[in-house]
């Protein structure tokens, strides 16, 4: 989906974080805006929607599906939903690109349609496991084809009915709960998910928002299907996961202080905000508010001297896409870090616990890969300089992560395969400068 394959970013070393930004809208609730207003009844308003690869690979499946979207115009998108049973054939494959919760969710969505469609991603996605959407779907009616390893593209046909389940999670995953719950809507009778540890709740939510009924019992969510949603307004608080290498880049850079405005809060994503305290971290929540449903705060970071800790197995699902940002923390904390209980992050955009493991030893840091986390060895960052540059291996949080490892790094820090940070924050170079890291980005 992007044109530069190998973005670099080179990073001069030290710097501090000052000032204050709103980074980007959060991606999770950006998709999950798209597909609820498209088949709710009525018009619906966005505000701060995420103009990222991602977040845009769900709007232009849905304009293809013949739902008419105005925008997005700085984050502000108009969607005239078509009703549950308005979505039309496509004319051919949607292109998911790198995006796994357009994909996952999308699976429930369209699996009790009236008609054919298949959904398709680029190398990345088309590698990540589909069968633990697939297989539940399976159990509702559904008919969706993977290949043999249980990989995209997923070729989903049409069935006359879905039958809601009960069922319970296997690994903590909001995209399976919320493609559950999406068939759940087309389904007869009560479809429930339960899940082993809580994961992040914006898909309950925000039906809550567009009117249709969601019930929660203890771990378990579930709804009835066959009632309607009702266009709504709504307005996207700055995304948690962005707002994290701030977060952990303010932490260990000398003189930092930082105010990260209007971040969501959800107690679902909050993992870094507690990992990097129990670290020692020097963050506080400001004017605690609720916007469209989810509560947000303005974040103000400072510097700390940070310690090691052993994460706690509890904070692995609210920081699942936050800890390469973590691991950067953990490498300029005094002692040693260690997670374990995490081996979902080897199935992410990249294989997270190696490619990190990688990078921070390519940096001069002991960071040891265990088979379900990592250990890691507080230490001082190298540099890149006259060698072989980090490689992201297009994976965005990875790209990212290193960007803030160059506050702390004894000479200049390059990075390739960074194009897909444009899947989730479009703009980080340049707010990223404006705050003080010395970062450019330069197509090779
Ligand atoms: C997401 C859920 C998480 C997360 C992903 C977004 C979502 O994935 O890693 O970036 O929006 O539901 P899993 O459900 O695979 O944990």
């Amino acid at each position: 989906m992007t044109a530069v394959t190998d973005l670099r970013f080179q990073i001069a070393p030290g710097g501090a974080l000052r000032g204050r930004l709103r980074v980007p809208g959060d991606k999770s609730i950006s998709h999950r805006s798209i597909m609820l207003s498209a088949i709710a009844e009525g018009e619906s308003r966005i505000a701060g929607f995420l103009e990222g690869a991602d977040a845009l690979a769900t709007l232009t499946a849905f304009r293809r599906m013949g739902v008419e979207i105005d925008g997005p115009d700085a984050g502000r998108v108009r969607v005239h939903g078509v009703g549950l049973r308005g979505l039309r054939a496509p004319d051919g494959p949607l292109d998911m690109g790198n995006s796994g919760t357009s994909m996952r969710l999308l699976a429930g969505l369209l699996a009790g349609q009236s008609f054919p469609v298949t959904l398709t991603g680029d190398a990345s996605l088309s590698r990540r496991p589909m069968r633990r959407v697939t297989e539940p779907l399976a159990l509702m009616g559904a008919h969706i084809g993977t290949t043999a390893d249980g990989t995209a593209p997923l070729v989903i046909e049409p069935v006359p009915h879905l039958t809601g389940i009960d069922y319970r999670l296997t690994v903590p995953s909001a995209q399976v709960k919320s493609s559950l719950l999406l068939a759940g809507l087309y389904a007869g009778g009560e479809t429930g998910v339960t899940e082993p540890a809580p994961t992040r709740d914006h898909t309950e939510r925000m039906l809550t928002a567009f009117g249709y009924p969601v019930r929660r019992q203890g771990a378990r969510a579930c709804l009835n299907g066959g009632g309607r949603l009702r266009g709504c307004q709504l307005q996207i608080p700055a995304d948690i996961s962005s707002a994290a290498f701030f977060l952990a880049g303010a932490s260990i850079a000398p003189g930092s202080d930082l105010l990260l405005e209007e971040v969501g809060i959800n107690p679902t994503r909050v993992g870094v905000i507690n990992i990097l305290r129990g670290m020692g971290a020097d963050i506080e929540l400001l004017d605690r508010r609720t916007l469209g449903g989810e509560p947000v705060a303005d974040i103000r970071v400072r510097t700390a001297r940070l310690k090691g800790i052993r994460i706690p197995v509890d904070q692995v699902p609210l920081a699942i896409d936050e800890f390469p940002a973590i691991f950067i923390a953990a490498a300029c904390a005094e002692g040693e870090t260690i997670l374990t209980g995490a081996e979902e992050l080897r199935v992410k955009e990249s294989d997270r616990i190696q490619v990190m493991a990688d990078g921070l030893t390519r940096l001069g840091i002991l960071a040891e890969p265990l088979p379900d986390g990592i250990r890691i060895v507080g230490g001082e960052f190298g540099s890149t300089a006259g060698g072989e540059p980090i490689d992201a291996h297009s994976d965005h949080r990875i790209a990212m992560s290193f960007a803030i490892a160059g506050l702390r790094a004894s000479g200049s820090v390059t990075i390739r395969d960074c194009a897909n940070v444009e899947t989730s924050f479009p703009g980080f170079v340049e707010l990223a400068a404006g705050v003080g890291l010395g970062i450019e980005a330069s197509g090779a």
